[in-house]
């Protein structure tokens, strides 16, 4: 390409011609939407580090899905906050545990919503940990049946896809194995492939009530400093029988979500996490930025960096932006 013959400004001259020769879209359809259930009813409290989410008790939830259904956001994706916490986190199978309630419900009000469950222990645990302990440590294998047994009791509530988040090695298999014994052999399992021990966390933990009560999770989550284990995390994931595959966060790991869009050609999901979420609210809160602009921008460059879906806190106001304009 040389000047004069070429000029690059050509083509970006007017909103329309740029719009033609856009390489990434934004769709509605390519997002999911996260929501925290809260046990009990009548319960809607904001999360002042997440602004616009809620803990939602299950039948407010079912109204807040309203708006999201209307405009076509395709699936959601649950996270609980049970009554009771204990060492075994038996909130997490229970059979009218706050998640399997709530996806009722959820199915009832809305059948073609998919219902994504996200699959761990530590909103269950009383030490907030992914799974059980021994030696100060989390034990994997042990683990593994609870995990099994949660995703098991997800599929007979009625959900569509399950999740699992933890990071346990042999996961994947473990649920694939129960779901397949159980006649769930159709359900996919969204695998949280290459999820990173973040920072950008942080509100999350506040939300789901799940922050470690010692400790912290680098024993079971990534190094950030590592691409090539990722890949291999995914290619465990995918052998043991994943449908989807994760990167987890989205925007620091935008180099993770390109090498594993290159090396693997299963549906690739990005999870915009709640620190990357809050980031733009604060700086936009203070007038430092365009919130909307710099939200529009991030969610692109997920895209463009190779993922197909993206899991983000934004996906409502996203959508309403992209249908109505504001
Ligand atoms: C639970 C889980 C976490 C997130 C999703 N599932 C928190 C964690 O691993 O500590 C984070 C999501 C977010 O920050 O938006 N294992
Ligand atoms: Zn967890």
């Amino acid at each position: 390409m040389h000047f004069p013959e070429y000029r690059a400004r050509r083509l970006r001259r007017t909103e329309t011609l740029r719009s033609m020769v856009r390489e990434v879209h934004l769709n509605v359809q390519d997002f999911i939407l996260p929501y925290f259930v809260h046990h009990g009813k009548g319960i809607k409290t904001p999360l002042p580090s997440m602004p616009g989410h809620f803990q939602l008790s299950a039948e407010l939830l079912v109204k807040e899905l309203r708006e999201p259904v209307d405009r076509g956001i395709p699936a959601v994706l649950l996270f609980g906050i049970p009554e009771t916490k204990d060492s075994a986190a038996s909130g997490a199978h229970a059979k009218n545990g706050v998640v399997q309630q709530a996806i009722r419900r959820i199915k009832d009000a809305y059948p073609d919503l998919v219902v994504i469950t996200d699959v761990c222990l530590c909103e269950y645990t009383d030490h907030g940990h992914c799974g059980v302990i021994r030696n100060n440590d989390v034990d994997n294998d042990p683990t593994l049946d609870l995990l099994a047994k949660t995703a098991l009791s997800h599929a007979y509530a009625g959900a569509d896809i399950v999740a699992p988040s933890d990071m346990m090695d042999g996961r994947v298999a473990a649920i694939r194995e129960s779901l397949d014994e159980s006649g769930f052999e159709w359900l996919p399992i969204m695998a949280y492939s290459a999820k990173y021990a973040s920072g950008f966390y942080g509100p999350f933990r506040e939300a789901a009530q799940s922050a470690p009560q010692f400790g912290d999770r680098r024993s079971y989550q990534m190094d950030p400093a590592n691409t090539d284990e990722a890949l291999r995390e995914v290619s465990m994931d995918v052998e043991e029988g994943a449908d989807l595959i994760m990167v987890k966060p989205a925007l620091p790991y935008l180099d993770v979500i390109w090498r594993v869009r290159n090396a693997f050609d299963l549906p690739l999901v990005a999870y915009n996490v709640s620190g990357e979420f809050a980031m733009i609210k604060a700086a936009a809160q203070n007038g430092w930025i365009d919130g909307d602009r710099c939200m529009m921008e991030a969610l692109t460059s997920i895209r463009r960096a190779g993922a197909d879906l993206i899991i983000s806190y934004h996906a409502l106001e996203a959508a309403r932006i992209l249908q109505d304009g504001t």
